[in-house]
């Protein structure tokens, strides 16, 4: 077939924000709203004060640069369509944030773990992004055994010892993606939501929910040795990702 202009698809474009927690700064705080603020001060480990903050003042960076809007000023809606559920039990507000008011329409998702702090933004698709740190102390099989399907665990299984734990949490970042792009969150259940073994580009194999989305496409992000992390965004159009360096966007 011959693509012209009125049958190309266009691709959709997702922008892929990278910082660290050493990038925390008492100035972004300021970015953050009340109950952001009161969450960061609960905190007991640095580590992950400095995580959320950077993650928070990111997220309100990158949405005030897409829609135009000093990022004070972004409001966001959180929704978890695992309270809606009734499938998640966790009290406190939480959930997907989607920016709200004059931001309405830009899409975001965030991510951290260890070192990594990732946002992903796209504008009118709804995307989800997951950071694994490559933890090799962890009981791996008996992660595998909730997190899996039959199907993965004996993909997993098949390959040397030495490469599964970092296979185990690039299967976990896939999925996870998807169920934050969704706005399930982990409680839409990692064991619904199959995908293919972790050395061919991404995809999903099967995902048993009844409202499961109708199109996705994922995608594996390099975030470097240690980390495993992928991109999900609910559309049937080609993915165009371009990582970027939030460094520059974060220096108070
Ligand atoms: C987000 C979630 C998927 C797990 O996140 P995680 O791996 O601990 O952390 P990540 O850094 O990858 O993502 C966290 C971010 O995802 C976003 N998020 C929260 N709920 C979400 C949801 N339902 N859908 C999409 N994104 C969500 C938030 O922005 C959150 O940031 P914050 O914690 O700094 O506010 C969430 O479901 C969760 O916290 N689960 C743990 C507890 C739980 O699910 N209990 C229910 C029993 S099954
Ligand atoms: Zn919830």
């Amino acid at each position: 077939m011959t693509v012209t202009p009125e049958n190309a698809v266009t691709p959709v474009e997702c922008d892929v924000w990278w910082a660290g927690p050493d990038l925390a700064d008492p100035g972004l705080l300021e970015l953050l709203d009340a109950h952001e603020r009161a969450r960061h001060a609960r905190f007991r480990a640095a580590a992950d004060r400095d995580r959320y903050v950077v993650a928070h003042a990111l997220v309100r960076l990158v949405v005030g640069a897409a829609a135009g809007v000093p990022p004070a000023g972004v409001e966001f809606a959180l929704r978890c369509r695992g309270c809606e559920r009734g499938t998640d039990p966790r009290p406190e507000p939480h959930g997907k944030p989607y920016p709200v008011g004059a931001a309405a329409g830009v899409q975001v998702s965030l991510s951290h773990s260890g070192d990594r702090v990732v946002v992903a933004l796209a504008r009118g698709v709804e995307v989800g992004v997951d950071v694994e740190t490559v933890a090799g102390a962890r009981d791996i099989e008996g992660l595998a055994g909730f997190a899996l399907t039959a199907a993965e665990r004996a993909d997993l299984e098949a390959l040397p010892v030495a490469d599964r734990t970092g296979a185990f949490f690039g299967y976990w970042a896939r999925k996870e993606a998807l169920l934050k792009a969704t706005g399930d969150g982990l409680s839409g259940g990692l064991g619904n939501v199959a995908v293919n073994a972790p050395d061919a580009p991404a995809r999903v194999t099967a995902w048993n929910l009844p409202d499961a989305p109708p199109h996705v496409r994922l995608t594996d992000l390099d975030a470097g040795p240690g980390y495993r992390a992928a991109l999900a965004a609910l559309t049937d159009a080609p993915l165009s990702v371009t990582a970027r360096d939030a460094a520059a966007l974060l220096a108070r």
